[in-house]
C-alpha cells in the first residue's frame, strides 16, 4: 500500500473542515484513514485498528460489505436519483423489506437522510396528530440530533450551547431509568417501585397538552443506559392511559445493535412512531426512517402531512437498506451480536476487578457502557458536562487515545462513559483485542483515583 501524504491530507481536512461536537483546536491531528474491513479500519501506513465503536454506533455490518456495495452501484446504474413523488421498483422493494423486520402496525414511513430528520418528522407527525396537543416529554440523558426540534429534545450538553437559537417551551424533561445515578437517590433499583414512571405519571396528571413521550429506547452515548425490565411494559400502559402517543428513537440501538433487530422487542412493547437510521443502510449511504401506527398514519389521508425532503426515499439509500436487510436476516449477525456481546459484558465486567476507576458496566448485545468514576464511593466522575463544553480535556479522550496504540479505535469516548459497540461481524478474539487494550490504557485512569 502506497503511503500517504499524511501531511498533506491532515492539514487540509483541519484547515477546511469543522471537526463536530467539539473545541476545534482540539481536532489537531486526526488519523488518516484510507479503507476498512470487517470490523477493522487501515491508515495510510498500513496499520489496521478494530473500531470499537463502530464509528458513531453506525457502520453495523462493518466495513467492505460486498452484498451492499453491489446493490448501491446496480442502483447507481440504472437510476441515481429520483423525486420523492414517483413510484420505482427500488422504493416498492426496500418498503416492502422494511414491513417484513417491524411489527404490523407500524407500515408507513417516511424516508430522509439523518437521524435528527427522522426525528424531526416524527415530532411533526405526533403534533399534527395530537393537535392540539404540541409539549414532548423528553429526558435528561438522551440525544436525539442536531436540528433544531430533535436538538430541543435533546437533554445532554449539546443542547446548551444552542438554547437561546431554539424554543423549547414545547419539551418537557422527565427522569431517567439511570439507577446507577438514581435522580431520587435510591441505591437499589429494585426499591424504588419505578419512581421515574411515578414522577412522569406525575407530570402526565398535571402538565396538559402533551402529545407524546420521546425516548431512546437505551440511552447511547449518554452511558448506555439499560432501563428496568418492567419499564417499558408500564410506560406503555402510562402512554395509553393519558392517550400519548409513545416514540423510540432507535437512531443507534436498531439494526440488531442490542441482539434483537430493534430494542423495543426486548420488552415485548411497540411504539407509535419508530424513528431509525445509521444501521439501516450500514451508513453506507445516509438514512432517516420515520416508522408510523398505521392508525396515526391514516390520520394523515384527508390532512396535509407537512413533510418532504428533497432526498426522501433516495433510490441508493433504499438499495443499500434492503441489500443491509438480506445480509442481517441470512448473515446470523443478530445472533452474533446476542452470543458475542454476551462476552463481551462479562469481559468489560471483569475489567471492574482490576481497575478502581470503573464505576459502573451496563449494556446489552454489542452494546455497552464503561462509566468512569474518580470515587467509586462517591460516584465523582472525572469530567462534567461544562468540560466538554469547554473544550477541557476529558479522561475518557485521554484513554481513547491512548488505545490507537494498541491498534484500537473507540470514537464514542463521551464525557464520562465509553459506548463499546463494535461491528456485528465481530469475534470473540476481537473482542479480546479491544478489551485488552482497555484494560491497558485505564491505567491512567487508575492513577487519578481517590483512594
Ligand atoms: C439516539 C440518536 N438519535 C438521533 C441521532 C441523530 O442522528 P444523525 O446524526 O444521523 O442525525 C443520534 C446520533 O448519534 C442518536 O444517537
Amino acid at each position: 500500500m502506497m503511503v500517504e501524504d499524511d501531511g498533506y491530507i491532515i492539514e487540509k481536512v483541519t484547515k477546511h473542515l469543522f471537526g463536530t461536537w467539539r473545541v476545534q483546536r482540539d481536532w489537531a491531528s486526526p488519523l488518516n484513514i484510507v479503507g476498512g474491513e470487517g470490523a477493522y479500519l487501515i491508515d495510510s501506513r498500513g496499520r489496521r485498528y478494530l473500531d470499537f465503536s463502530s464509528q458513531l454506533v453506525c457502520v453495523n455490518l462493518g466495513y467492505g460489505n460486498k452484498r451492499i456495495i453491489e446493490a448501491i452501484k446496480e442502483q447507481l446504474d440504472s437510476l441515481a436519483y429520483l423525486g420523492p413523488g414517483y413510484a420505482t421498483r427500488i422504493r416498492a422493494e426496500a418498503a416492502e423489506a422494511l414491513a417484513s423486520i417491524l411489527p404490523e402496525r407500524l407500515s408507513k414511513f417516511v424516508f430522509s437522510s439523518s437521524g435528527s430528520e427522522a426525528n424531526e418528522d416524527a415530532i411533526k407527525i405526533a403534533r399534527a396528530y395530537k393537535y392540539p396537543s404540541f409539549k414532548i416529554l423528553a429526558r435528561y440523558w438522551s440525544y436525539h440530533g442536531n436540528t433544531a426540534g430533535a436538538i430541543s429534545l435533546t437533554g445532554d450538553p449539546r443542547r446548551s450551547s444552542v438554547e437561546s437559537h431554539t424554543s423549547m417551551d414545547w419539551v418537557v424533561r422527565i427522569p431517567d431509568p439511570y439507577c446507577y445515578r438514581c435522580p431520587f437517590g435510591y441505591e437499589d433499583c429494585n426499591e424504588c417501585g419505578l419512581a421515574c414512571l411515578e414522577y412522569t405519571e406525575y407530570i402526565l396528571a398535571n402538565e396538559g397538552h402533551v402529545a407524546a413521550i420521546f425516548l431512546e429506547t437505551i440511552t447511547g452515548t449518554n452511558g448506555v443506559i439499560v432501563p428496568p425490565d418492567d419499564f417499558y411494559p408500564r410506560l406503555r400502559r402510562l402512554a395509553d392511559e393519558y392517550d400519548v402517543l409513545l416514540v423510540f428513537d432507535e437512531v443507534m440501538t436498531g439494526w440488531g445493535r442490542t441482539g434483537k433487530w430493534f430494542a423495543f422487542e426486548h420488552w415485548g412493547v411497540e411504539p407509535d412512531i419508530l424513528t431509525t437510521a445509521k444501521g439501516a443502510t450500514s451508513s453506507y449511504v445516509p438514512i432517516g426512517i420515520t416508522a408510523v401506527d398505521r392508525d396515526v398514519a391514516s390520520y394523515f389521508d384527508d390532512k396535509f402531512l407537512p413533510i418532504g425532503h428533497t432526498f426522501a426515499y433516495h433510490p441508493l439509500a433504499m438499495a443499500a437498506m434492503k441489500a443491509a436487510i438480506q445480509e442481517y436476516r441470512e448473515g446470523g449477525y443478530i445472533d452474533n451480536a446476542a452470543k458475542v456481546g454476551e462476552y463481551l459484558g462479562k469481559r468489560l465486567r471483569e475489567l471492574m476487578d482490576r481497575h478502581p476507576c470503573i464505576g459502573d458496566v451496563r449494556g446489552i448485545g454489542l452494546f455497552w457502557g464503561v462509566e468512569l468514576v474518580r470515587d467509586r464511593k462517591t460516584k465523582e466522575p472525572f469530567n462534567t458536562r461544562e468540560d466538554k463544553v469547554m473544550g477541557r480535556p476529558l479522561m475518557t479522550q485521554k484513554i481513547a487515545r491512548k488505545m490507537l496504540e494498541y491498534g484500537v479505535i473507540l470514537p464514542m469516548a463521551w464525557i464520562s462513559n465509553f459506548v463499546i459497540a463494535p461491528p456485528l461481524v465481530v469475534t470473540e478474539d476481537d473482542i479480546d483485542l479491544g478489551v485488552e487494550a482497555l484494560d491497558k490504557a485505564l491505567a491512567i485512569a487508575d492513577e487519578e483515583v481517590r483512594s
